[in-house]
């Protein structure tokens, strides 16, 4: 199964793909996790990319499309994908059939995670992350077992760049302007379902897994 998890910044995007990854056995590809990997490894990748994300805006469409194609090669691609922060513009979701149609494949269901801007801001304000392996926490909601310390992988969890308060409100106007009409488009595809993304990380989970048609713990 192939799915697409769209959604404000702060919806619960990651959140939710991570838990779908790990208890229904499929590849989490995170454009956002890949970018900020190659920013810490000072990549050339990573220094393209930097600039746009420090600002808030989206990386140019080819950057993240290249990223994707590549992602399409490896070996584990097949079993199955959850795609976190891409497609974000119409042309990034027009690329992607087109690489997809190429390998015989296609997008089963797209999430749409919704959650209004009052809760994405007070999310994102709490949110931490671990910069070496990308485990998000929320300080109330998914806090780590030992307090500034992530659980996976045992570094400091810090405060993203990006959610500091004014770059998340360009993040939401970006998201609006560019990102947010892939709603009508997958839905004109019939393959969009609408997840009412407010509720628990448990019951936005729930809420999801009816609607796979694979075998979840
Ligand atoms: P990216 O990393 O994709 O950021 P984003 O889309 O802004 O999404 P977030 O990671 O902020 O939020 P999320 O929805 O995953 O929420 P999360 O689960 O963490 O992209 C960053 C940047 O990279 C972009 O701005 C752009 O520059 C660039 N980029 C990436 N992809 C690109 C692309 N395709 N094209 C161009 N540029 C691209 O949850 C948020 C917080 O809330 C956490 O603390 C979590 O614990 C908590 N939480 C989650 N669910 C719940 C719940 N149900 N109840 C309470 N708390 C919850």
């Amino acid at each position: 199964m192939n799915i697409v998890m769209l959604g404000a910044p702060g919806a619960g995007k990651g959140t939710q793909a991570e838990r779908i990854s790990e208890r229904c056995n499929l590849l989490h590809i995170s454009t956002g996790d890949i970018l900020r990997k190659a920013i810490t490894e000072k990549s050339a990748l990573g220094q393209k990319a930097k600039m746009f994300m420090d600002k808030g805006e989206l990386v140019p469409d080819e950057v993240v499309i290249s990223i994707i194609e590549e992602r399409m090669s490896d070996a584990d691609f097949r079993k199955g994908f959850i795609l976190d922060g891409f497609p974000r513009t119409v042309a990034q979701a027009n690329a992607l059939k087109e690489m997809l149609g190429k390998l015989g494949r296609k997008i089963d269901a797209v999430f749409n995670v919704d959650v209004d801007d009052q809760e994405l801001i007070k999310r994102l304000a709490r949110r931490r992350t671990c910069n070496k392996c990308g485990k998000n926490y929320h300080l109330d909601f998914d806090p780590p077992r030992k307090e500034g310390i992530c659980d996976v992988c045992g570094e400091k969890i810090m405060q993203r760049e990006d959610d500091k308060e004014d770059t998340v409100r360009t993040r939401l106007a970006v998201y609006k302007r560019q990102t947010a009409p892939l709603i009508e488009y997958y839905n004109q595809e019939g393959l969009l379902h609408t997840i009412d993304g407010k509720r628990s990380i448990e019951e936005v989970f729930a809420q999801i897994k009816d609607i796979l048609e694979v075998p979840c713990e």
